[in-house]
Parts: structure tokens; sequence; C-alpha cells
């Protein structure tokens, strides 16, 4: 094994060492999906911001590149998205090479401690070598801050009917739209926002995509927001509606979140995947990122999701699912009968337990404690609480907690699904549960520091009440 220091993830990318927070410039060309982040090579805390780089042919097995893009006289590389300009657009191409663009914030430290306002704007480079080696444009900055302290992480994507590229930025407590012919002038378009959606905090790294429900097109406004998730701390929220090319338009006013919380943040999407929408958080929050116990490297990102749309009482979802390429690590799935799970029994004691696996269930909608154990007395407890209708995660006894006090705050998630069975499908890692409730309508992201990894299950439910279907899959170390 590649990596096997204590709290290493065995099935999520993390970097060999320094610090990472959000995904970057992810993008899928020629069968390899490129994924970029925000990259302190020098330390485990947050510090000058690079792009660190790893790729990968199915999204779950990665191998660490380079550094693409290093801080300059214009200040860090802060977060921002790739693209692949086939009309050389942009002109970069040269001799029928179609170049990769990457679009970023440049974040100019100086400034900033000069409490000037203007210290962030976008730039962009190309690689002509699939993301090998990149040339920072000449005519850098491309877009030039208007007088916005937050005015960063733009998202690009190829607006086909209007023949031009849309940038989705996020400034301060709303989104602009600009569009550019090239990549290289921009003009703005509109702003979204500022009376809508949560604003507890500041929004950060959007994303903008068409989705297909029922043969009819919507469009999806990914808005990362730093504090004010609903578990505290940051959480991905977004937006359903349409988008013209010029305006975003939502269907209606509610707020909603792709993932609870609290260790999914700065989620967004791959360009350049056709039908497919996949989407990948960093999984931590910044109310403890930077404390979490940490050696040689820290944080990690969340599994590959696949997005997908559901219509629930009129409304429409957004919902996440573990990506089909898990089951590139999959074992043989064991079905436990449900008969050994009564009394809550340690399943350990009947199958061979692996260290990292998949658990899916179905319940009935009654009070549900599904308890991940380990051989050092540490326990994480996911579960379903019938009167306030809510699934959550309790991670107070899962390990070292001490480093935050918010750290061990019981996280919960709202039933959103019209189904009478509850659908419980969780990922665990060494130091992770990802939970996907009802099809992906109800999603907790946690992360824990426990011990030894929790290769003990026991079920409780309400008196009475039954669990079936209850599989195992065991999955395998990337590394
Ligand atoms: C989000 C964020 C981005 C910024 C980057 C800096 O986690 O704050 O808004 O570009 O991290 O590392």
């Amino acid at each position: 094994k590649l990596y096997h220091e204590q709290y290493r993830p065995q099935i999520h990318f993390s970097p060999k060492s320094g610090w990472m927070n959000d995904p970057n410039g992810m993008v899928y060309y020629k069968g390899v999906y490129h994924l970029f982040y925000q990259h302190y090579p020098d330390g485990i805390v947050w510090g000058p911001m690079h792009w660190g780089h790893a790729t990968s042919k199915d999204m779950i097995h990665w191998k660490e590149q380079k550094i693409a893009l290093y801080p300059d006289k214009l200040g860090y590389i802060f977060s921002g998205s790739a693209v692949i300009d086939v009309n050389n657009t942009s002109g970069f191409g040269k001799n029928g090479k179609v170049p990769m663009v990457a679009i970023f914030t440049h974040h100019d430290p100086v400034g900033e401690k000069a409490g000037k306002d203007n210290f962030q704007n976008q730039s962009i480079a190309y690689s002509l070598d699939e993301g090998k080696t990149w040339t920072k444009y000449a005519g850098n900055p491309v877009l030039k801050n208007p007088g916005i302290k937050d005015f960063r992480d733009p998202k690009v994507y190829w607006y086909e009917p209007q023949h031009k590229w849309i940038m989705t930025l996020a400034t301060k407590d709303r989104i602009t739209f600009y569009s550019s012919p090239n990549l290289k002038t921009w003009k703005k378009e509109s702003e979204f926002g500022e009376h809508l959606g949560a604003h507890g905090g500041v929004w950060e790294c959007p994303d903008l995509f068409p989705m297909t429900l029922k043969g009819k097109q919507h469009w999806v406004l990914i808005v990362n927001i730093n504090p004010g998730g609903p578990n505290g701390g940051s959480a991905t929220q977004y937006f359903i509606g349409d988008f013209n090319g010029k305006t975003f338009t939502p269907m209606n006013e509610n707020v909603k979140w792709a993932d609870f919380g609290p260790d999914e943040y700065a989620g967004i999407t791959w360009s350049n995947t056709g039908n497919r929408r996949i989407f990948l958080g960093w999984m931590s929050n910044w109310e403890y990122a930077n404390q979490v116990p940490a050696s040689t490297w820290r944080s990690t990102m969340t599994i590959p999701r696949e997005l997908g749309l559901k219509e629930v009482n009129g409304e429409v979802y957004l919902t996440s699912t573990p990506a089909k390429e898990l089951a590139s690590i999959a074992i043989k799935s064991i079905n436990v009968p449900t008969a050994i799970l009564a009394n809550g029994r340690d399943v350990a004691s009947f199958i061979k337990m692996p260290s990292y696996y998949r658990l899916k269930l179905s319940a009935a909608k009654e009070d549900l404690f599904i308890n991940l154990f380990n051989d050092a007395g540490e326990s994480l407890v996911i579960g379903y609480n019938k009167k306030s209708d809510r699934y959550f995660i309790e991670r107070d006894k899962s390990g070292k907690t001490d480093f935050n006090k918010n750290f061990s705050k019981l996280a919960y998630v709202p039933r959103f699904s019209g189904q009478e069975t509850l659908d419980v499908d969780i990922v665990v890692d060494g130091t992770s549960v990802e939970m996907f409730a009802d099809g992906g309508l109800s999603n907790l992201t946690s992360i824990f520091f426990a011990a030894k990894p929790y290769n003990h299950i026991s079920i409780q439910t309400a008196k009475g009440s039954v669990v079936n279907k209850v599989s195992i899959t065991p999955l395998k170390s990337i590394w």
C-alpha cells in the first residue's frame, strides 16, 4: 500500500503531503478525469495557494501529478474551473492541439493586507499537453475586480445556444454571471441571489449546469456558503430554475442543500462529461478544517457523486448518490440475514466484517440506530428519528473530538422523500461516513478520527419494527 498512516483515508483522494481544500478545475478529457485542488505544499494549515493536480481513469484510483499552478506576482491561485476549448476560441491551441484552459482567481495577499477591496481578480492559464504543463496568459487578469472584496471562484460553461462561455462567479452575497466569446474578455450579464437562498455567510464556489427531468430541461445553480450551513460552518446549497444565457430564474424560493454537511464543502461538478453530472466536494468544514488531527497532510475529498433530479410533491430536488465507478473497488456484497440483526447483535460475530464498506438497508419509518464501532471502544451512530422526521449522525464518541468544541455536535438532515420506507446507503472509510438517504435526497457527510476502522455494526430499531435488505459491500483500498 502506498499510504497507510494513521487517519489516512483508504477509499478517498487525499494528497501525499501538505494542505488541501477545494476541488478545482475538474475536467474530463481523453479518458482521464482531472482533479486540481487548492493546495499548500509546504504546510498542513491553509497557506499560499497552488493548484495541486491528480488524475484518474475512474475518479476512484488517483495518481498525484506535479503541481499545476504556482502563486506569482499577481497573487495566490484560488479556486476556479477548467474547460476543453474544442473550438479554440481562446486561440491558445497550436498545430491542431486542443487547449485545456483553467480559469481561476488570483488573490493578492499584499492588496488584502493593505485593506484594498480589489485584491481578487480572474485569470486564465492553458495547457497543450493534457494538464501536465501550464502557461499563464500574459494578459492576466482577464476580469478585473470592480471593488467587491469577495470576488472569486469562477466556474465556466460553454453555452451552446449562443456560442459563448458563461462564467458563474461568487461575488460576496450573490452570483454574477459574465459571458465571453474567447475566455479573455468578459461582459457582465446579470446578478442573482441577493435576496434569495441562505445568507449566513459569504457565497463561494458556484456551479451552473443543465439537467433533464422527464424530458424537461432545468438549470441547477450550486452556491457554496461559509459559514451559514444547516449544521454549522460551511455547506453546499443549490437552486433549480431556468437560465437563458443572461439571467437565472429560480423555480421557487426554498433554501435547498445538496448535502447537509457538516463535512462536504466547495462541491462542484466535472466539466466535459456529456450527460453525466458528477460532483465532488472537499470533506471538511472551515469551522475546524485547520484543527483536525493531521500529520503530514490535511484533508480529503468526498466520494464522486452522480447528480440527478427528482420531483417530490411538485418540488424538484437535486439527488446525490455514489458514482457507479465505486464498483471498481467493490468486493462481492454480503446479504446480512435480518434475523441476526435482532436485539442489536454485532454483525461482525456472524460475518467477516471489512474495514471499509458500503452499507445499504431499508427499514420501516420508525426510530432507527445504526451503530458503527471498533475494537478501541469508539463508535458513531447514524439514524432516523421518527418524531422530528430527520436522519442524524452522532459522532461525539467517534474518536478524537477535543480539537474543536463544535465537532461533537449532532448533525441532522430532514427527510424529503414521500416514500413510506427509509432507504439508507452509507459509504464508510477509516475516517468518514457519507450517508445518501432515500435515493440521495437527504445527505449527510461526516468525518471522524477513530483509532481503528469501524469494523463492527449493530442495528437497533423501535420495538417490533423491521429492517430489511441489509447488504454490506466490502471496498478495497485505492492505494
Ligand atoms: C472556499 C474558498 C474559496 C477560495 C479558496 C481559497 O473554501 O474560500 O472561496 O477560492 O477557498 O483557498
